[in-house]
This record gives structure tokens, sequence and C-alpha cells, in this order.
């Protein structure tokens, strides 16, 4: 575990390495990628995706004429931040998954505005999005404090420190618990209830479930970023396990799964070939048309997450949402 805080602001940051900036094994050992390469359905975890490159692809996405969950969730802060803020009073925001705090931006603002003192603790695996988005953010809020963590949401949920506020808010914003399976989902919720203590906070956006059309255009764009980003999880394996993954060999393909209520993202091979990815010493055979599944993004209905929460030691607060109903806020406190 490494730490610094920053000459400039020497007071008013710090970071916290719960990962070995240099040993990216520890995330990626390559266990999960042999594992899912040599079952009957081939899959791979949706963390690769996010390399470099794949995190500016996500940044694209968001922008994206179809991609309508980022645009809706920022209007829905935008519309109802201090709604939040008077509801949770003075508390440290602690935000899981921050990358580059665009949308937090919108909850500080709102604090700021209470004339609430500002406690921010970011939570992100990429220790140089965290740095780099946390100096802009001091540079922009005078009397911000930033304790930022580097590391997994289990590893930092574990470390964070006592909030130095009356109270705490963990936020988890974009339905990135989307792409959780239930049993993940499950033992997430879990980890940040033990993270929690009585009158403290959880701010969640989910996605919600609408018309089939809407959904299976927001993951098939017509820029095809959305497939480049599909693709990028195979170059970047090939960065990172000495692969000769050709992308020409494989198609992007998403589709709504009504049964499961989910997106479903694949990469469809084009013809039967082999694969060779040199770290892992793996060799895997491909057939033509078979299929990588590489991430789900589960859609949500409102009150049924409400009750999910109330089963988990959550105490459902408050919802909002948008005019049309596409994605949720629900702040949640601990009884
Ligand atoms: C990060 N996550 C919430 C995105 C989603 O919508 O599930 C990832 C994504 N995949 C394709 N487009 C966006």
């Amino acid at each position: 575990m490494t730490s610094f805080s920053s000459p400039d602001n020497q007071e008013r940051l710090h970071v916290e390495y719960l990962i070995d900036p240099n040993l990216v094994s520890e995330l990626e050992d390559g266990k999960d990628v042999i594992w899912g390469l040599t079952q009957p359905q081939k899959s791979l975890a949706p963390r690769y995706f996010y390399d470099d490159r794949g995190s500016q692809l996500f940044e694209q996405i968001c922008e994206l004429p179809e991609y309508y969950p980022t645009r809706t969730e920022t209007w829905i802060l935008q519309q109802y931040a201090i709604e939040i803020a008077q509801m949770t009073g003075i508390c440290e925001l602690v935000e899981l998954g921050s990358g580059s705090s665009t949308k937090t931006r919108l909850l500080l603002d709102a604090y700021q505005q209470m004339d609430y003192p500002l406690c921010y603790v970011p939570i992100d695996v990429s220790g140089g999005i965290l740095e780099a988005s946390a100096k802009q953010l001091l540079a922009d809020y005078p009397t911000l404090q930033i304790r930022g963590l580097v590391g997994t949401y289990e590893l930092a949920l574990k470390n964070l420190m006592p909030s130095p506020l009356p109270s705490r808010a963990i936020c988890f914003l974009g339905s990135t618990l989307g792409n959780f399976n239930q049993p993940e989902c499950d033992r997430f919720f879990s980890q940040v209830r033990t993270a929690l203590q009585s009158g403290d906070y959880f701010l969640l956006g989910i996605d919600l479930q609408k018309p089939i059309e809407i959904l299976e255009a927001a993951y098939n764009d017509l820029q095809g970023v959305t497939a480049e980003f599909n693709l990028n999880i195979l170059r970047h394996l090939n960065k990172r396990m000495s692969g000769n993954f050709n992308l020409d060999l494989f198609e992007h393909r998403a589709f709504y799964n009504t049964t499961e209520a989910q997106i479903e993202m694949h990469l469809i091979c084009r013809r039967s070939h082999s694969v060779r990815l040199e770290t892992l010493d793996l060799t895997v055979e491909f057939k033509e048309k078979e299929t990588i599944f590489t991430e789900i993004s589960r859609k949500f209905n409102l009150d049924e997450m409400q009750q999910y929460l109330a089963k988990q030691g959550f105490k459902p607060l408050q919802v909002w949402t948008d005019p049309q109903q596409w994605f949720g806020l629900i702040l949640s406190q601990i009884p």
C-alpha cells in the first residue's frame, strides 16, 4: 500500500494505492481469461474492456446520440442534486468507479451551494485517471478535500477510513451495477452495506427497462463506437497477454434478452481459426459463428430494486427519474 500527498495541495489531496500501479498482474493474472475461453460458451470479463483506449471509447459512447443513460442520469442530477444534498445533509461523498468524476461535480456543486464542507473519496482502478481528475477538481473547488483510493471496489470498501464528517454517502452511478450478474450483485451490496454505518447513505443510479428498440439502438450505434469498444477487448488481450487475435475475424453483436431483462454483448467469429495467447500458454480454437460473451447490461425495475435494497439492509428514501422513466436514482439510508 502506498500513499502520497500532492506537493501543491499538501493538505487537500491524498491518494492511496491499494494495488501496486506497476503490478498489473494482481488484477489480471489471466486465470479468468483461461477459464472464460475454455468453457463451452466462451466469455471474457468486462473489466478487460478498460485499457486506456477502452476507457476513451467508453467516454465516446457516453456522448453518442443513441446512448441515453449518461445524458439522462446527468439530467436527473442537474434537476435534483440540491434535493439530494438537503436529504443527506453534511456528509463525505464516496464514489465507486469515479473515472473522470464528471457527474460528481453536480453533487459537489449542490453541497457547495448548501455551504457544506466538501470531502470526496474517489475510487477507481485507474490511478492515472483518478489523480488527473482529482487535481482538476481541487483547482475548481477551493475548499474540497480529496482522499482517493486506487483499487477494486472490494479492496477500497474494506479500506475506507472513518468519515471526518457526521455521515457518509456512497455513490454508485452510471448503472455500472447492470454489468454485474446476480451473485456479483449480492456480494457487492453486502460489501457496500458493511462499509456504511447507521444513518449513512447509498446513492444508486440504474438504467430502467424500456422498449427494446431504444435499448438495442443504444448498444448498436450507427457510428460503430460500441462495436469498436467491444472488439477492443481482443486488442487489449493481445497487448497484455501477447495474443494474436485478428480483430477482422470477429464481429460485434448486441441484443436485448427480454427474459433476463439484459443487453448481451458478444463477439461472433467469422470463420474457424485458432488464437494463441503466449503469456498464458493458451491456444483457443474458434468455430465459425461461435461467440465470445463479453458483457451483460441489466435493465432494472424501480420497485423491484427498492425491494431488493430493503432485503439487503438499506432503507430506500427517495427515487428520482426523468419524464420518460428511462433512468432512476435511488437514495437509501442505513436504518
Ligand atoms: C459501464 N456500463 C454501465 C456500460 C453499460 O451500458 O452497460 C458499458 C457499455 N457497454 C456498451 N456500451 C456501454
